[in-house]
């Protein structure tokens, strides 16, 4: 039997020039912050990761669920780098095409369809491998970098940004966090991302925690869907869009309850 698929698709998001989603960004961003990113980044934040990883015009990087291009796309011009994304929505990639196309970039960037957990990519490709906010999609957390190690070259860095939680064993949040997204979430603690990556045959180098601005840029997409929910609900239908916002919700609660964080992972492959 086919169970009923609940969440609001990525591809809807994706889509960043519909009615819905030009008030949600604008919400969040405003004109001058917006750059196709569906995460909590900003460009500031690139900057400084950009700093920490030293890519520069020799590094060639990989964008592990890039969603439409857009932070992909804001490294590569800041910094002359060789990017490559990989998502799984069809519309995230076009649009990502596209935007390369518009930014002069497509001889430097490249995106492919395809699930991360195994990507068209060579063995020891990328000097760098980068993923932000895409995490809690992936069961297989230890297959998913051991994917990634496959395509650094060694000494390659993976560094990741992701929510990272210690869940709280009650089956009304569980349920509140699962419905969220069409794609199912898997959360992790902390701890756990340590001992996967190691697992998988990652060194970690570096952690830091970004809950403060995370926790900002939550609650700026909540207010976004509340704020403009009879649009949205048009565009993502009224039950996902409820999901949605009960989601946000839950999760700024588990922030302020310390039950939720986010960290920026910085690994390397020995
Ligand atoms: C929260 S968005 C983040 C997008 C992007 N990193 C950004 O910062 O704008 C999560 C992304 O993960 C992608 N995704 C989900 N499952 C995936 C998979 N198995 N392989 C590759 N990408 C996936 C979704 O399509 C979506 O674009």
């Amino acid at each position: 039997m086919n169970e009923k698929k609940i969440g609001v698709d990525y591809s809807i998001l994706h889509q960043i020039d519909s009615p819905a989603n030009r008030l949600i960004r604008d919400s969040i961003w405003g004109k001058e912050n917006d750059i196709g990113q569906q995460s909590f980044i900003t460009p500031s934040y690139l900057d400084d990761l950009i700093r920490r990883l030293r890519i520069g015009g020799e590094s060639h990087v990989l964008d592990v669920g890039s969603g439409v291009g857009g932070p992909a796309l804001y490294i590569s011009s800041r910094t002359g780098c060789r990017i490559a994304g990989v998502d799984i929505s069809n519309v995230g990639v076009d649009m990502s095409m596209n935007l390369a196309r518009k930014s002069g970039l497509e001889g430097k960037a490249e995106f492919r369809l395809g699930d991360a957990m195994k990507t068209p990519f060579g063995d020891n490709t990328f000097d760098i491998a980068i993923s932000l906010n895409v995490m809690n999609v992936f069961r297989d957390k230890v297959g998913l970098f051991r994917e990634v190690l496959r395509v650094l070259k060694k000494d390659g860095i993976w560094a990741f940004l992701s929510g990272t939680f210690d869940m709280p064993d009650d089956p009304e949040v569980i349920r509140k966090m699962a419905r969220g997204y069409l794609i199912p979430q898997y959360y992790d603690s902390l701890a756990n991302y340590r001992g996967k990556l190691k697992e998988a045959g990652f060194q970690i180098e570096e952690i830091t925690e970004y809950v403060s601005d995370f926790r900002v840029q939550n609650k700026k997409w909540g207010d976004a869907y509340k704020k403009h929910y009879k649009e949205i609900i048009k565009e993502q239908g009224r039950e996902n869009t409820d999901y949605h916002i009960e989601y946000f919700d839950t999760y700024l609660r588990l922030i302020d309850e310390g039950k939720a964080a986010n960290h920026l992972i910085i690994s390397k492959k020995p």
